[in-house]
């Protein structure tokens, strides 16, 4: 065999896997467009163009580095290279040291380019860290709390009765309704380790860490639905635990609060209402399947989506949604989570008041649809591995049958 033919053979496979990843990305219309959910290169907001800036000034001088010293060595590699059999084994040419013009100039021309990089980027750490000043009587406050493994939003601005004596702020989980055009100060919290708030489009990331008040403030453009994750490492479910960042209108916001300080919505097991017209998922018409085979309905219109969610169910069985209330007590869900107005209480697990109008389910990962519930609430350690609701169901010995599950799903779908 000729002995190039090994070689041939590597050069090939190497073209080869080169063309089909080259084919893979040039069918990927975000590959090229670089705007997948959680692009930093296409942002909506000036946070994220500041910091989108400092990359690009980065990225800029860096290249100018690469193409003058790859240009000076591909030079004197292809001028000094060894023509002849006499060349390569000829001593090597008198070697010099010290040419002060030289490294003067290689000193000066390094500051130079410290310098370009730092006058943004001191810039933009200023800028990112707080609020203009003009700006902040008009910012919206919210307090993000990290959890393993989701987030809890609190909106201290809005006082929501527990009871007729007590009020809290309004909380919510996994998804962060903010009023677009408006800067937003997030304070970040943990209650266990160190999570860290990233909702790329928006913003870059702050640590939570514990006993320690971290903030960052983002601002959106316009309305919009943003993805969100916890970007350090938190344990067992880290890469799974994310959060949404929906943007609205101010109208459409103060409409959404007005919703959300409402205590549970009680469907009565003798009040049919069928009345309501029936909200149309857009999203739904297509959608893939990820490697652990979470689907993702939201690709296509997820704004459109999250608002069909703030909409009653058409055809929703008022008996089955009384019998899940019940269940939801008796297999002690309310020791760890909240639904204000029917005596639920916990604080271990998200406030599920309004789960039924969030578009997302355990931490962010699920779409919130009937599917998805089930699959969720049935085996929720096999969904997030490590999280305490499917310890819980260990503990507690917590089982349910097949029609106990389906009313509780329609329990928590009536939530809105
Ligand atoms: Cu929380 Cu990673």
């Amino acid at each position: 065999m000729p002995k190039f033919l090994p070689t041939l053979a590597r050069w090939s496979r190497l073209c080869v896997a080169l063309a089909g990843i080259a084919l893979l990305a040039g069918c990927d219309y975000n590959f090229w467009q670089m705007d997948g959910h959680q692009s930093t290169i296409v942002v909506d907001g000036p946070v994220a163009r500041e910091q989108l800036k400092v990359f690009y000034v980065t990225v800029w001088v860096t290249s100018v580095i690469f193409v003058l010293v790859g240009g000076a060595l591909a030079y004197a590699t292809l001028k000094f290279r060894a023509r002849n059999e006499a060349e390569e084994h000829a001593a090597p040419p008198e070697q010099s040291h010290g040419n002060p013009l030289v490294e003067l100039s290689l000193i000066g021309a390094s500051v130079l380019a410290l310098v370009i990089i730092a006058v943004p980027t001191l810039r933009a750490i200023w800028y990112t860290y707080d609020i203009p000043e003009a700006d902040k009587a008009n910012a919206y406050e919210v307090t993000a709390v990290g959890y393993q493994w989701w987030f809890k939003f609190e909106y201290p601005a809005e006082q929501a009765a527990v009871d007729a004596n007590s009020k809290t702020p309004l909380i919510s989980a996994n998804e962060l309704v903010i009023p677009a055009g408006r800067p937003v100060q997030v304070h970040l919290r943990t209650v266990d380790v160190i999570h860290s708030f990233w909702v790329p489009k928006l913003a870059g990331k702050v640590d939570m860490i514990p006993n320690r008040a971290n903030h960052l403030w983002l601002q959106a453009d316009k309305p919009g639905y943003y993805w969100g994750q916890c970007a350090e490492y938190c344990g067992d479910s880290h890469a799974v635990m994310r959060f949404r960042v929906i943007a609205l209108a101010p109208d459409e916001f103060n409409q959404w609060l007005e919703q959300q300080l409402q205590t549970a919505r009680t469907v009565e097991a003798s009040a049919a209402d069928a009345s309501r017209p029936k909200p149309q998922f857009a999203a739904l018409r297509s959608f893939g399947q990820n490697e652990a085979g979470v689907t993702e309905q939201f690709d296509i219109a997820p704004l459109e989506s999250w608002r069909a969610k703030q909409e009653p169910e058409r055809n929703e069985d008022p008996a089955l949604i009384a019998r899940g209330r019940e269940l939801f007590a008796a297999k002690t869900c309310n020791t760890c989570h909240t639904v204000r107005g029917h005596a639920a209480a916990g604080i271990l697990g998200p406030d599920l008041t309004h789960v039924g109008s969030r578009s997302t389910i355990a931490g962010g990962l699920l779409e919130n649809n009937r599917e998805q519930l089930h699959r969720w609430i049935s085996n929720p350690a096999a969904v997030k591995p490590g999280n305490k609701m499917g310890k819980a169901y260990v503990d507690n010995r917590i089982t349910m049958t097949p029609e106990e599950e389906t009313a509780i799903v329609a329990y928590l779908e009536s939530l809105k």
